[in-house]
């Protein structure tokens, strides 16, 4: 096989300064689609960069868990404690992870989010019209992450003067390798003091909710029963941080993501300001071409053969979805963005059970920002450098700063 450096495809700070491995995904899709690696300081993993393959271990989730660890494992130093642990939907495997997922999956439905429209537009509008006719901004801090923040506040029922607060624990923990978000020199420490924050805070919104329930998922969150019983703490708190931090990061990213991808193909940008009906594939396009979550993480529980590699049990699985979603053998052209590529079974949502149980909201979030914005984009260019988080999960451009001229909103 060509030779590859394999701390391109986990180290954060390689994403931070070279963005994604694509180089890296192509050689190995074509030479080493499985691939065995032990890189200083990670805990060993197989790269599953083809698509096919994905979907084959994505299918099976009785045999590939997601609850010993759905991120990349740093190797611990000595006898160092692992890390906190709050119980998500995301680290829950059959049959617990249905009866959760049940929980919340009434509530993002496009049926129940459909009362959501008129305040995702009037976000939407009002961040747009906040840019004037023309200038310069970070379209990262002012658009791309306040869009999703205040729906999902909103959503969630945290009050608008928290916005900030909570903002600052979503970036802390998708950013905790990365020199500007990090709390605490000491990783572990600070996720620590992250987590208890984060737990002070939302424990106070559970009890509020208990005592006066209202329309709003922590109030779902806060009286959910499991089995004819409340549901635990670990998992109200868990369902809490993950509306939160898998909505806000994510959709920032496929924002920030997305605009940059329109600036490299401005004939699509065109191609989407003349015709609007573009909106629902071009979001899809966009997820695929930009895929926010790099990465997921499964856990063998029996040896299993797959393209004539030998998996053992135990042994750490990275599927690299970024990789998957410009895999030759499903995509035409799958380097370029074609807005209304058409059938697009990317896996920017991931696949099978665990997949994004807030993909509608996603796309209605970012499509109504999109088309504000594209029906108004006269001229955006670059007006500096781009700066990409140091992550391998979550790797979006965290700093954009961009030159703009938008056209008047119709009345
Ligand atoms: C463009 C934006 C988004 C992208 C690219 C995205 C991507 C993903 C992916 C790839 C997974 C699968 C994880 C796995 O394979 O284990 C996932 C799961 C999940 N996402 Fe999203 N997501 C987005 C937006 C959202 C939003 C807005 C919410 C909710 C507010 C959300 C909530 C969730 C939850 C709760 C799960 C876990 C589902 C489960 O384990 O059953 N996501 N997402």
């Amino acid at each position: 096989m060509a030779e590859i450096d394999p701390r391109r495809l986990v180290e954060p700070s390689c994403y931070a300064e070279h963005g994604y491995p694509h180089e890296e995904w192509r050689t190995l899709r074509r030479e080493a689609p499985l691939e065995h690696f032990s890189v200083p300081g990670w805990v060993p993993f197989w790269a599953v960069t083809r698509h096919a393959d994905i979907v084959e271990i994505s299918k099976q989730p009785d045999l590939f868990l997601n609850a010993p660890g759905m991120t990349v494992a740093r190797q611990l130093e000595g006898d160092r404690p692992d890390p906190p642990q709050i119980r998500t939907i995301i680290n829950m495997d059959p049959p617990d992870h249905r009866q959760y997922r049940a929980v919340a999956s009434p509530y993002f439905t496009p049926r129940a989010l459909r009362k959501l429209g008129p305040l995702i537009e009037t976000t939407a509008r009002e961040l747009v019209d906040g840019l004037g006719d023309e200038g310069e901004c970070d379209f990262i801090t002012d658009v791309a992450s306040l869009h999703p923040l205040k729906i999902i506040a909103r959503i969630l029922g945290v009050p608008e003067e928290d916005e900030p607060f909570i903002l600052r624990l979503t970036n802390e923990l998708f950013g905790s390798e990365d020199p500007e978000f990090q709390r605490d020199e000491d990783r572990m420490e600070g996720m620590r003091s992250l987590f208890m924050e984060f737990w002070e805070y939302f424990g106070k919104i559970m009890s509020d909710r208990r005592a006066n329930p209202r329309d709003d998922l922590a109030s779902v969150f806060a009286n959910a029963r499991i089995d004819g019983k409340p549901m635990g703490e670990l998992e109200t708190m868990g369902y809490c941080l993950i509306a939160f931090t898998a909505g806000h990061e994510t959709t920032r990213g496929s924002i920030g993501g997305g605009l940059d991808a329109l600036i490299r193909f401005p004939e699509e940008l065109e191609r989407w300001a003349r015709d609007p009906e573009l909106t629902p594939r071009a979001i899809d396009e966009i997820v695929r071409y930009v895929t926010p979550v790099n990465t997921m993480v499964r856990t063998a529980t029996r040896d299993y053969e797959l393209r004539g590699q030998q998996i053992r049990e135990g042994d750490k699985l990275i599927l690299f979805y970024a990789s998957a979603n410009r895999d030759e053998e499903i995509f035409d052209d799958p380097d370029r963005l074609v807005l209304d590529r058409h059938p697009n079974r990317h896996l920017g949502f991931g696949i099978g059970e665990h997949f994004c149980l807030g993909a509608h909201l996603a796309r209605k979030t970012s499509g109504t920002l999109f088309q504000e914005l594209t029906s108004r984009l006269e001229n955006v260019e670059p007006a500096g450098s781009f700066e990409r988080t140091a992550s391998n999960l979550v790797p979006g451009i965290k700093h954009m700063p961009i030159r703009y001229r938008l056209r008047r909103a119709a009345a």
